[in-house]
């Protein structure tokens, strides 16, 4: 069972951290997108779904700029270690995956593991927001890689309204 007090309390830290402009590529509309991204993904992947919704919030929140930002996951990892055992609070198991799907989220990798898969996947659904069409070989999940998906989110990524069934 999911926590909603938690993803809204990361949420807004998420949103307090991050310096740059809340409003530009890197910030809350992507971090919405790719949450959703993560919601559906994970019902079909298996993922554990707390994490997924906090890699959301978290992994691009300590950016400091819009480029490539070298070991920007780190800072965010780092980031969410800062927080634990106050008003993050998920278990050790959990936080292992979050800190490593936070840190590698930028090397362009893709993962045997679910949930780490499923969040680097709802990140990279996420890339037509600079115009890239994501590549399904660079999709973790069976569900990512499809073509229904990748086109729902490449919509959504442009500013337009998308539906998916299933
Ligand atoms: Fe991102």
């Amino acid at each position: 069972m999911v926590s909603e007090k938690l993803i809204k309390n990361i949420r807004d830290i998420a949103k307090d951290r991050f310096p740059m402009s809340i409003d530009g590529i890197h910030g809350i509309r992507h971090w919405e997108r790719v949450h959703e991204n993560g919601v559906y993904v994970a019902k079909h992947s298996g993922a554990d779904l707390t994490v997924v919704r906090l890699f959301a919030y978290l992994h691009d929140c300590c950016r400091e700029s819009d480029g490539s930002d070298f070991e920007h996951g780190l800072r965010a990892a780092e980031f969410a270690a800062t927080l634990r055992g106050n008003v993050l609070t998920i278990d050790d198991s959990q936080f292992d995956l979050l800190y490593h799907a936070c840190e590698f989220h930028e090397r362009g990798r893709i993962s045997d593991d679910a949930t780490v898969g499923t969040c680097w996947d709802s990140d990279r659904l996420d890339l037509g927001r600079v115009s890239i069409k994501p590549d399904p070989k660079l999709l973790s999940t069976e569900r990512a890689r499809t073509k229904a998906v990748i086109d729902w989110a490449y919509k959504r990524s442009r500013g337009h309204k998308a539906t998916l069934k299933g």
